[in-house]
Formats: structure tokens, sequence, C-alpha cells
């Protein structure tokens, strides 16, 4: 990952690839941004009007690159669009910084080293901007051998390009705590949230059940977490249903993985459970062409607990913190479950499976009812669970449903803090009867309208009595399928890391629930 500092040199002398300046769009045109000062200074105050005749309005993500002035020791500026000047007094959007930074590191690609001379104005933008470029530098190249670089004996960039190197924050006070610790944080985070999206975008050929668990197991030892692994065995001794159903058709066995952080300072607890489906093929009720491309994406879920996880570990936060990560592959064989199947779940509740692509809330439902055995003061489930939830949200925002509406509201802001869009959803009682089976307890489907909702209906039935608890269905933003856009790379985006990192946090400090 990009290595970040926090600097107090003077733009001009020194050495780098590129000074990273932002532009607001003002009024009357682009205007240069706090932290820019010296620069504006060596261009004789004259670089907003230069940055307007080269077509520059401060736009958000908008970049432009343009020739230092003489006497620089970097060759080149780089700015950045950071969208409207804010209001008289008022500082910076946090996520326009975040994104600008983003996009700046991601077009230094190639770089070894940038100064980014961002506005900072308080400890917590070092910490926003820090998050952006080390989320922004990212790139997945690890399958691109025909790219291989081989000559500096770094190994494969995709595009040709390694990340950008190293990166300094001008204005960043090293020696004040709290700015220290903002980037400290950021990048605790950001590396854990990396770590998720390559695990997103690794193929599924490469990342089954085991070793996804592989994975958490490695992870866990290096940062002092208690893991336990489930294997197909001990699946079967325990009578997890769900998770055994489906992944009875793939070649590679499913597992329940628990991961425990605990803090002895934890006056509360949180469970996370993330739907771990390395492959949705849909099983038996197969996809048709068209829909299955992206289908390695349906672990990430899993991989955002994991990383949250990870995450709490490494911030030391005082709260215990458990993840679970219900892992299975979703194939069709002769030994797949059928539409028509009945499962004894890890509850005890039957379930009649009418289509086995609804498979997500299969192994969320005995994970859900596992985590609820510890009595946790909350549960949070992260899950790509239904096109249902893109086709109302798009594929930005993610749906909170809940079934408290405080917990809900206070996971909302988490996300909207984080910079992670996210909206809720309701879970409407008249939907549940779709549900109704004339065989078991419950039908693995109901209504198609509705279907997001319908789905959250279904894990609510799984989570322990009296257990606070909420769903973000992230099937929209887990996985870009479109161009990098601020620090949002394309394929895996590790969405709900930043919430779930950010609940923890909250409760840690007593100031949620
Ligand atoms: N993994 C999919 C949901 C999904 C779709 C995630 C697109 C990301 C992008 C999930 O397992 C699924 O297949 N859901 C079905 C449920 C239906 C059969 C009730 C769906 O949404 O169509
Ligand atoms: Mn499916
Ligand atoms: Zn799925």
């Amino acid at each position: 990952m990009t290595a970040l500092t926090l600097s107090t040199a003077a733009a001009p002398g020194l050495r780098a690839d590129a000074i990273v300046i932002g532009v607001a769009k003002g009024a009357g045109g682009p205007l240069v941004a706090p932290g820019a000062e010296a620069v504006d200074k060596a261009y004789d105050g004259r670089l907003a009007a230069v940055l307007e005749t080269l077509g520059a309005s401060g736009s958000e993500g908008e970049v432009t690159k343009l020739p230092a002035p003489s006497g620089f020791k970097a060759p080149v500026v780089v700015a950045v669009g950071l969208g409207a000047e804010p209001e008289k007094d008022a500082g910076f959007d946090p996520e326009a910084l975040r994104r600008a930074a983003g996009a700046a590191a991601r077009a230094l690609a190639g770089a070894k080293k940038a100064a980014f001379a961002l506005p900072l104005a308080e400890a917590a933008d070092a910490g926003v901007v820090a998050e952006g470029v080390l989320l922004g530098a990212y790139s997945f190249d690890a399958y691109k051998e025909s790219a291989k670089d081989t000559k500096d004996g770094k190994g494969a960039k995709g595009n040709g390009k390694a990340p950008l190197a190293e990166a300094a924050l001008l204005g960043g006070k090293p020696r004040d705590k709290a700015y220290k610790a903002a980037v400290e944080r950021a990048a605790a985070v950001a590396e854990e949230l990396n770590r998720a999206r390559d695990l997103v975008n690794t193929p599924p050929n490469d990342l089954n059940p085991e070793a996804f668990a592989a994975v958490a197991q490695t992870a866990a030892k290096e940062h002092g977490i208690k893991v336990q692994v489930l294997d197909e065995k001990a699946l079967v001794k325990g009578g997890y249903g769900g998770i055994l159903g489906v992944g009875a058709g793939s070649a590679s066995g499913p597992r329940l993985v628990k991961l425990s952080y605990t803090s002895p300072k934890a006056k509360k607890s949180l469970a996370f459970v993330g739907k771990g489906i390395t492959y949705d093929s849909g099983g038996i009720s197969l996809k048709p062409a068209g829909h299955n491309e992206t289908m390695k994406c349906d672990m990430a879920g899993a991989a955002a607990v994991f990383a949250a996880v990870v995450a709490a570990a490494r911030l030391g936060l005082e709260v215990n913190v458990t993840g679970w990560l219900a892992l299975a592959e979703n194939m069709p064989s002769g030994s797949a479950t059928r539409p028509g199947d009945v499962l004894r779940m890890y509850s005890g509740k039957t379930v009649e499976v009418l289509n086995t692509d609804a498979e997500g809330r299969l192994v969320l439902a005995d994970a859900l009812w596992a985590a609820s055995q510890d009595k946790p003061d909350a549960i949070i489930d992260v899950a790509t669970l239904t096109g249902a939830m893109m086709l109302a949200l798009g594929s930005r925002t993610y749906g909170i449903m809940a079934n408290d509406d405080a917990f809900r509201s206070a996971v909302h802001e988490a996300a909207e803090e984080s910079g992670e869009p996210a909206w809720p959803m309701p879970l409407p009682e008249h939907l549940r009867k779709g549900m109704d089976s004339p065989t078991a307890d419950i039908a693995n489907m109901g209504e198609r309208m509705g279907g997001g909702l319908v789905a959250g209906l279904f894990l609510r039935e799984f989570v322990g009595e009296g257990i606070t608890w909420a769903h973000l269905d992230i099937a929209g933003p887990a996985f870009n399928e479109g161009a990098p856009f601020g620090y949002t790379p394309k394929g895996g985006t590790g969405t709900a890391v930043r919430t779930l990192v950010r609940v923890a946090e909250r409760v840690a400090l007593g100031d949620l629930g």
C-alpha cells in the first residue's frame, strides 16, 4: 500500500513527482483551495486564471495536470476538483476531500512520490485525505501476467503502472497527536478495506470457502483475534442446514468462520455477520448468462465483516466484536439442493427452498442464529442479497433494514460519517405472508415486488428474541462494474467496512445505544 507521511515541508523545495492541490468551484470560476498558497504564489497569484484557461472548473473528480512553476523541485502540479466552494466559515465537506484525494492518487499511478497540498483545517481533514489517497491508489493486478513490469522487479501492474508509492500530506502537523491518530486510523481502515477488495476481486477458482477461511485464520492470528472454523463435518454435527444446503452442490465444501476480537475494557458487544458466497451460479435455479459474470462478488459481505473485525482489533477499540463469515459456493450438481427441498436450519425452523438462487438468506439465517446465541448487544449483517435492492437504490447506495428504528438511524448516521451512501428501507409486515409455505415453516422466496424487503423479513425470523439487528443489503455498491470514480476503483469496492468500523467506534465511545 502507498506509504503515507505528515509533512511540514514547503511545496517548492519538495522532491516529488507531483504536487497535488485543490480547486473549488466558485461563482466566478475555479478557486485555488487553501493549502496551495505557496503554489499559487509561485505562479504570481495567477493559478486560478491559468486553471480556467486550461478548462478547469473545480467540479468534483476533475483532474488537471500542469507544469510546475520554475524553481519547484517537483515537475508537475495536479489540480483536483473539490466541487462547490464551501459556505463562509464552513470547511470542505469531508467526502469531497476524500474523493478528490482519491481521484488524484489514481491519476498518479506510476509515480513514486506525490505531495498533497489539500486544505487541512483540522486533524479530521488529514484523516479523510489519507483515507482518500490510500483507497484511491488501490489497484488489483495480481492476475495481469501480460502487463508485468519485470524491469524494476516489482511485478504486475495492470495498466503498466504501479500504484502511487509514497504520499506526503503537506500542512499535516506531524507532532500533533490528533493529526497522527487520524492518519493512523485511516491507514488501518484503508489497509483492511483494500484487503477486502482483494478478496472480492480474487477469482472464485482461487477463493473457495476453504481458502477464504484460511485467509481469515492467518489474519486473525496476526492480530490476536480468536478464530474458529466449522468445516463440513462440524456443520453437519451442529445442524447448520442452511449453510450445508447451499453448499451441497459444490465440490468445495462450506465453512462457518467465527472471529472474536475482545477488549478488556469493553462494555458492549457487537456481532457482524457476512454473506460469503464465493460464487453464486444460482444453483439448480441457474442464473442465465449476463447475470453470473460478476458473481464472484457474492462474498463481499463476508469480506467487509472480516476487514471490519481486523480493523477494530488494529485500532484497539474498547468493544467486543465478533465476526461471522457464512461461506459456501452455490453450484448446480447431482448433490445440489433442489427447488422443493426442505432444509432444517440451525435455529430448528424448516425452510422450503423454492428458488436455489435465494441462497444468501439461507446461509445468513444459520449465521444470524449462531451469532444470537452469544446474546450480543446488537447484530449487523452485510450481504449482496438482492437484485431488487439494486433496482431500488442503484449501484452506489446500499439499503438498511432493522428491527429497531433508532438502531437503523444510528447505522445510517455511521454510514454518512464514513462517506458510504446508504438509505433506510422498511420491513412491511404484509410481505411476510408471501413466504408462507404449505410444507415448511417458511419458504425462501415471497412476492417479487419489494424483493429486498422480503429478504430482510426472512432474515428477521432468524435473529434471537430481543436482539437489536440491522441488515445492510449491499448488492448495488459492493462491486463497481463502471468506471472508477473518486476513491472507488473498478471491481470490489469494500463497501460497508467503514460503516461497521464507525458503528464499533461509536459503541465503544458509548454514544450509540
Ligand atoms: N447474489 C444475488 C443478488 C445479487 C444480484 C447481488 C446482483 C449482486 C448483484 C442473490 O443471491 C440472488 O440471486 N438473489 C435473487 C433472489 C430471488 C431469487 C428471490 C435476486 O435478487 O434475483
Ligand atoms: Mn443467488
Ligand atoms: Zn447470492
